[in-house]
């Protein structure tokens, strides 16, 4: 049987049903691009079944969040979004709740929403997605379907539906997924499982697939994208360089990007790759965490400050006018004010255009919760702060580079008469336009910049 004679099956069942009168459907995603991506294949499978998709959780029939847990701020957030959805439910019954994605893959989570959260339908973690048009045919047909034709329906998995991505012009694609790597702090390996990389040939179909299409900014995804092909076993040649290598052959004119890489598996083989990819943007983001040995350790980050400098030195040699950004965690437990200045002293050092700090939140079950969270809160926030006034002064001085140059941007929406867009290095440009907007959606441009903002830059068309 193939794919869309199962399709067929659902779309009849969810017809008889006669539960849905609009076919609707509302999705919210929180976190990650990864959880972006997954939301891609919920979305292609609903509308297979003839759903479209809504801003408004008021007006859908169908409502799913896809959640995170990388934070207890994250969490604490999205169980707020969850309690409002009781008043929904209240006003209509028959409306459908899913939470999905990593917050519920913990098992005291899926409790507490069994308990105190019981008008949500259905808890499903990302382990259990690819079973999501089952998931959902049991759940509507809960009584008529009977067993046998459920097991008949055999084919489970989300893989074959094509995703259904919210631009027509920007699209993630994930290449591994899953993380090995155990940082002392860090919930997604308890998650998200253990690294599993996708097929050579199937990322490459899709990318090509995504550039006949007209898509312009592609985006590989994983946890540690530089891990790919670790687990295809020794006599594998395939690494993360040979598919860069692979994906720069490809013609069309779109950019590449991918996230996350890690340090410890950032070779010279790959700085090479990059370097010749004709596809590839000028920006790198290399998460450091820490500038001190110590907590680098602690972390279990399995690299030093020195090894890292070391990388973007020859990254910086390597690709010329390269953006590199980062993410950095403040307090974690036993960071003494030394450690934190080093921290300080490398932010100063490496001149990254931007940086992704927050504050250490303790995660349930990892290393580092047995840790003693000793600093205090007032001592966070004051560290944090102080990174951040550092970091102002330095992507102010780094956009700065960019007043006078003429340069290539990717135009990603419009409001009023104002054009908003994106440079290979992945900083955001406001253009002054006033007619022809719709039509330069998705399309490149040619800019000057003219000034800086506010964390933008300010550029004319040319
Ligand atoms: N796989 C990526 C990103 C993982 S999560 C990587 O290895 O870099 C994104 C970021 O969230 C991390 O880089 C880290 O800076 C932050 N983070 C993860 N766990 C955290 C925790 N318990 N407390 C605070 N920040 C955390
Ligand atoms: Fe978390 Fe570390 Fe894996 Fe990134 S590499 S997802 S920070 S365990
Ligand atoms: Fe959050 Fe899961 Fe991504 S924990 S950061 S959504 S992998």
């Amino acid at each position: 049987m193939e794919v869309y004679d199962y399709i067929d099956i659902i779309q009849k069942k969810v017809k008889t049903i006669a539960r849905f009168v609009n076919y609707i459907a509302y999705i919210k995603v929180f976190g990650c691009q990864q959880n972006e991506a997954d939301a891609d294949k919920i979305r292609g499978f609903l509308s297979k079944i003839g759903f479209k998709f809504c801003s408004n959780p008021c007006e859908a029939e169908v409502i799913i969040f896809n959640t995170c847990a990388v934070r207890h701020t994250a969490e604490n957030r999205i169980f707020g979004h969850i309690g409002e959805l009781k008043k929904i439910k209240k006003i209509n019954p028959k409306v459908l709740i899913f939470v999905c994605g990593c917050m519920v893959e913990q098992e005291h989570v899926r409790q507490k929403i069994e308990k105190n959260y019981s008008f949500v339908d259905m808890i499903f973690g990302p382990s259990m997605l690819d079973r999501f048009p089952l998931i959902f045919l049991n759940l509507i047909d809960a009584k008529n379907c009977d067993f046998n034709e459920k097991k008949n329906l055999g084919f489970r998995s989300l893989s074959g539906f094509s995703e259904k991505h919210v631009s027509n012009f920007k699209a993630f694609v994930p290449i591994i997924s899953g993380c090995n790597n155990f940082c002392s702090y860090c919930i997604v390996p308890y998650v998200r499982g253990p690294e599993k990389s996708r097929n050579l040939h199937e990322i490459l179909d899709k990318i090509k697939k995504l550039v006949s299409d007209g898509f312009k900014d592609i985006t590989l995804l994983g946890q540690n994208v530089n891990s790919y092909g670790n687990d295809f076993g020794a006599d594998s040649s395939v690494n993360f360089s040979v598919l860069l290598n692979k994906i720069s052959d490809i013609n069309g004119d779109f950019l590449l990007r991918f996230t996350t890489s890690h340090p410890k598996d950032f070779t010279d083989e790959l700085i090479y790759s990059i370097a010749k990819n004709k596809h590839f943007c000028k920006h790198i983001h290399l998460p450091v965490q820490s500038g001190s040995n110590r907590i680098l350790n602690l972390m279990n980050r399995k690299y030093t400050r020195e090894k890292y400098l070391d990388i973007i030195h020859k990254i910086k040699c390597g690709i010329p006018d390269i953006f590199i950004t980062t993410d950095i965690i403040v307090g974690f437990p036993g960071e003494t004010e030394n450690d934190f200045n080093d921290t300080m002293s490398l932010v100063e050092f490496v001149r990254f255009s931007s940086i992704f700090n927050f504050i250490y939140s303790p995660r349930r079950g990892t290393l580092a919760e047995k840790f003693q969270d000793d600093i205090p809160r007032e001592e966070k926030v004051c560290r944090i702060k102080k990174l951040i006034l550092l970091q102002n002064q330095i992507s102010l001085e780094v956009l700065n580079k960019n007043v006078g140059k003429n340069v290539k941007v990717l135009v990603e929406k419009h409001e009023e008469n104002l054009v908003l867009g994106r440079l290979s290095n992945n900083i955001n440009v406001h253009i002054c336009c006033s007619s022809g907007l719709d039509s330069l959606l998705g399309k490149f441009v040619y800019v000057k910049i003219t000034g800086v903002n506010h964390g933008f830059l300010i550029g004319k068309m040319l």
